[in-house]
């Protein structure tokens, strides 16, 4: 679904298809002591993974794994406090920054996951790999926390030296963690940039563009015939620059971009993905229906992914996951 060409229905997959809206994760979730055991156990992390696909029957899995497994690699303590979201031991300047290194080993049963997955997924589904952008993982390493602001991060990235050593670190593993992915039997690998709309233009292009150009060079080199989504979330008018120099495959699109646009915008060679406020999915309804057909009218003859311009949200109700796909495919 990623070589150009327009297919109708378009593939379908949710990001968060996997997660707390389902009953079924709620109950092996219970299970874990806490989110990054429960990341790094294979039998629990398969079983979630396929969650989604057996009772809806997407046309892509995405792993089931977190962003801040790399920060935890690189020696940072991460953990999610209950309730609360993730927590860091935070990194504020180059000398913690220089003091990281990645080890691949404490992510081995994450590669471990992605095995059993693609052995225990129908050959026609396609098993999708992620990581955190390098911007977005060091947003959360510097801050210590989520924010609303990221004030931390961008006062180091817009004023002091030693944040692009941070960055650096972050391309290398994202580089080897996104190979590892594929080398194991992910047949693509997005790359999620969730907070690329915190930054100014030129803060776009230095820890937006520029690190995501870097790791989808080498891991195509690396990974013959790699494919690349980037998910730049909240890029506005930066999203066609981004198609343009990174060199991803495919684009994912928050629920703010107005199709039309976009889909005039946007370099052709790169296919589309996303769009759908996930709030439409969450009630439900005639608007849904209306919504998904808006978007299957704006994309018709585009190479696209039908998703959600974001993940689903816990309150959403399964049957209205049940309606979306099934008039996606109508
Ligand atoms: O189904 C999937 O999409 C695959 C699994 C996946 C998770 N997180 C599982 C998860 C993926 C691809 C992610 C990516 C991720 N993680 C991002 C980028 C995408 C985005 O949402 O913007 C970010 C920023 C994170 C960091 C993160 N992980 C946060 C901020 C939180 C807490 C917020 C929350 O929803 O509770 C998490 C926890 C997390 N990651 C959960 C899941 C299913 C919920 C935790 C739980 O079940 O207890």
């Amino acid at each position: 679904m990623l070589h150009g060409e327009a297919i109708e229905p378009p593939p379908l997959w949710l990001m968060r298809q996997a997660g707390r809206y389902l009953p079924e994760y709620r109950e092996i979730r219970s299970k874990a002591p806490d989110f990054l055991g429960f990341c790094f156990d294979p039998d629990l992390a398969t079983e979630a993974t396929l969650q989604p696909i057996r009772r809806y029957g997407f046309d892509a899995a995405i792993l089931f794994s977190d962003i801040l497994t790399v920060p935890h690699a690189l020696g940072a303590r991460v953990w999610f406090a209950e309730g609360e979201g993730p927590r860091l031991e935070p990194v504020r300047d180059a000398r913690a920054a220089d003091a990281l290194q990645f080890d691949a080993t404490k992510l081995a049963p994450v590669y471990e996951t992605v095995r059993r997955v693609r052995a225990a997924l129908p050959a026609s589904t396609t098993l999708l790999g992620f990581a955190g952008a390098p911007w977005t993982v060091a947003a959360y390493m510097v801050e210590g926390s989520g924010s609303r602001d990221w004030i931390e991060a961008k006062r180091w990235a817009y004023g002091r030296d030693g944040f692009d050593l941070l960055i650096d670190r972050l391309v290398d593993a994202t580089v080897e963690h996104l190979a590892l992915q594929l080398e194991a039997g992910a047949d693509a690998v997005q790359i999620f940039d969730s907070w690329a709309g915190a930054l100014d233009p030129a803060g776009f292009e230095r820890f937006v563009i520029e690190p995501t150009r870097r790791i989808v060079g080498r891991l195509k080199q690396r990974v013959p015939g790699a494919r690349v989504i980037g998910f730049p979330r909240q890029a506005g008018a930066l999203y066609p620059r981004y198609a343009d120099a990174t060199g991803v495959d495919g684009m994912s699109l928050d629920s703010g971009v107005p199709l039309d646009w976009a889909v005039g915008a946007i370099d052709r060679k790169v296919a589309l993905q996303g769009n759908l406020d996930p709030l439409r999915l969450l009630a439900g309804g005639a608007s849904l229906d209306a919504s998904v057909d808006a978007i299957r009218r704006a994309t018709h003859g585009r190479s696209f992914i039908f998703n959600l311009g974001h993940g689903v949200l816990p309150p959403t109700p399964p049957e209205h996951v049940a309606q979306l796909v099934e008039r996606v495919r109508a």
